[in-house]
């Protein structure tokens, strides 16, 4: 497997797929690779010629210092992982000084109502280090297409926002989300939850599905009501927050237009593990 370090290994990787007019689809991630992902990657793969997977855990992304430190990291195995993939995938894995410099720092950018909801309120400056890096990631790169993952339905809208606002010429695009046996959406931080959390985890896609049974009967008050108490009545799960939202503006509904589309959104706690999810509706 070819591994790139560095940027200029970049610039003549990119050099040599445009001489052998290669298309070039782009997974960015920050590694500890599951099956999500890796249906990204597979998608990737059956739409481009080559395919570059990066693996960054993103400093300037993370709000909260124990989340970062926590995180896990196995780039061996997640490297295994792609190999097994019968594709011909590069990986770029920097050291976040060759991203950043010798102090990492997000960009500001303006995602007007988009970052004022949801992960948005909860994780003060996380889209601003999101767009940082998926800006520089593209804007070296320059692939045909990037992949991303609708289980964070929200980065998905606020980098199509970046990519139109810097007029970057990429395809973006969305895949869906990827689960386990019990609904849990895969997620490299379910590792951390303990054997007996795990076993409790798939109650929150059950409620989405509740969620979904009664959209469109109940109101939108009514239901998130039923989430709340629901949650509350659990011993394990703190609830963050739980909206119906346009699924393109990301704003909570109010009077329900048949012709949107709309999505549950929901945050979690489960022990020490925070946990997001989403639903279309309609
Ligand atoms: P990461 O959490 O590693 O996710 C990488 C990509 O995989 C994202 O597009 C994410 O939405 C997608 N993904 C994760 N779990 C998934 C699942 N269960 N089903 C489908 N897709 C899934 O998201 C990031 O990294 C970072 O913010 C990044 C974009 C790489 C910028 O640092």
């Amino acid at each position: 497997m070819n591994v790139l370090r560095t940027k200029d290994e970049i610039g003549r990787y990119r050099k040599q797929l445009r001489q052998e007019d290669s298309s070039l689809g782009l997974v960015p991630t920050m590694g500890a690779l599951h099956k999500g992902h890796l249906e990204l990657v597979r998608r990737a793969c059956r739409e481009n010629d080559s395919v570059l997977v990066t693996i960054f855990v993103n400093p300037t992304q993370f709000n909260n210092s124990q989340d970062l430190l926590k995180y896990p990291k196995t780039l061996e195995s997640d490297l295994d992982k792609l190999r097994d993939l019968d594709c011909a995938i590069s990986v770029f894995a920097p050291e976040v000084s060759e991203m950043y410099g010798a102090s990492p720092n997000a960009s500001t950018y303006d995602f007007g109502n988009l970052e004022r909801v949801m992960e948005g309120v909860y994780r003060p400056g996380h889209f601003n280090g999101v767009a940082t890096i998926v800006e520089v990631l593209l804007r070296l790169i320059l692939p045909d297409r990037v992949y991303f993952g609708e289980k964070d339905y929200q980065q998905l809208q606020i980098v199509r926002q970046m990519v139109q606002q810097k007029g970057i010429p990429v395809t973006i695009v969305p895949c869906p989300i990827v689960r386990e046996a019990d609904g849990l959406a895969m997620s490299s931080r379910n590792t951390l939850l303990t054997n007996r959390l795990r076993n409790e985890a798939g109650f929150l896609y059950k409620l989405l599905g509740e969620v979904k049974k009664n959209f469109g009967t109940k109101n939108a008050n009514e239901i998130a009501e039923f989430v709340r108490e629901a949650l509350t009545a659990h011993p394990d799960f703190k609830l963050e927050y739980f909206s119906i939202a346009d699924a393109e503006t990301l704003q909570p509904v109010g009077i329900v237009d048949t012709t949107k589309k709309y999505r549950a959104f929901i945050a979690a706690y489960l022990g020490e593990v925070r946990l997001i999810d989403n639903l279309p509706l309609n």
